[in-house]
């Protein structure tokens, strides 16, 4: 069987550069099958909303990370943070603490952005949170991918960028790698 990757985008925007790039790795391995975990129809996160069971387009979102062997999140950066939808849809699949869908579960972080950082803050806030979250987010590695316009061709809407393909192209075997060899500590 080969391994299956979730890739879930942090933008909600049609035309998202991020969505490209999470659409980019799709044809960069044989050795995996992708699948596109949605965000964009998950309610804003409540407490009260859990008491009567997760509402099903939460649960169908837990069960497509649970699905899966590993995640790969590539998203925007708002404001130097994460956006906000993402947020949201981390929360839900968060829970409940300690035996979420999550917990374990090896992730691969992205970003994308106009700008000259490369997402870097969000990056980090979203480590941050994962870790709350006792994810096996891949350590050392970050993709930083900065002035994102020029490296896409935006009436296609595919990645052009030689240089960042082959960055790509290697995250993505160290993260099939990560998901082998994810540290098991109970
Ligand atoms: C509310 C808002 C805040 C933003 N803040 C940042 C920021 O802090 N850093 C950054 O690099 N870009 C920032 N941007 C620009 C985004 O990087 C840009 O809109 C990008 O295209 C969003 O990603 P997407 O193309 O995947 O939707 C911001 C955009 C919006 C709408």
């Amino acid at each position: 069987m080969p391994k299956t990757i979730g890739l879930i985008c942090g933008s909600l925007r049609k035309n998202s550069y991020n969505r490209i790039i999470a659409q980019s790795l799709t044809d960069m391995s044989d050795a995996v099958q992708f699948r596109w975990i949605e965000i964009n129809e998950l309610p804003l996160f409540n407490e009260d909303l859990e008491i009567g069971g997760d509402p099903e387009t939460v649960a169908a979102f837990k069960s497509a990370i649970q699905d899966v062997d590993g995640i790969i999140i590539v998203s925007p950066e708002y404001n130097s943070g994460i956006p906000g939808a993402l947020k949201n849809a981390l929360d839900w699949a968060s829970r409940p603490p300690r035996s979420s869908v999550l917990s374990r579960k090896p992730v691969g972080l992205i970003g994308a952005t106009p700008g000259g950082l490369g997402t870097a803050f969000a990056q980090m806030q979203i480590r941050q949170i994962l870790e709350a979250m006792q994810t096996h987010i891949l350590p050392f590695q970050k993709v930083l991918i900065s002035q994102v316009h020029e490296k896409i061709d935006s009436d296609q809407k595919i990645l052009t960028d030689e240089k960042t393909k082959r960055y790509l192209e290697r995250y993505l075997q160290q993260f099939i790698h990560w998901i082998d060899h994810t540290p098991v500590l109970d």
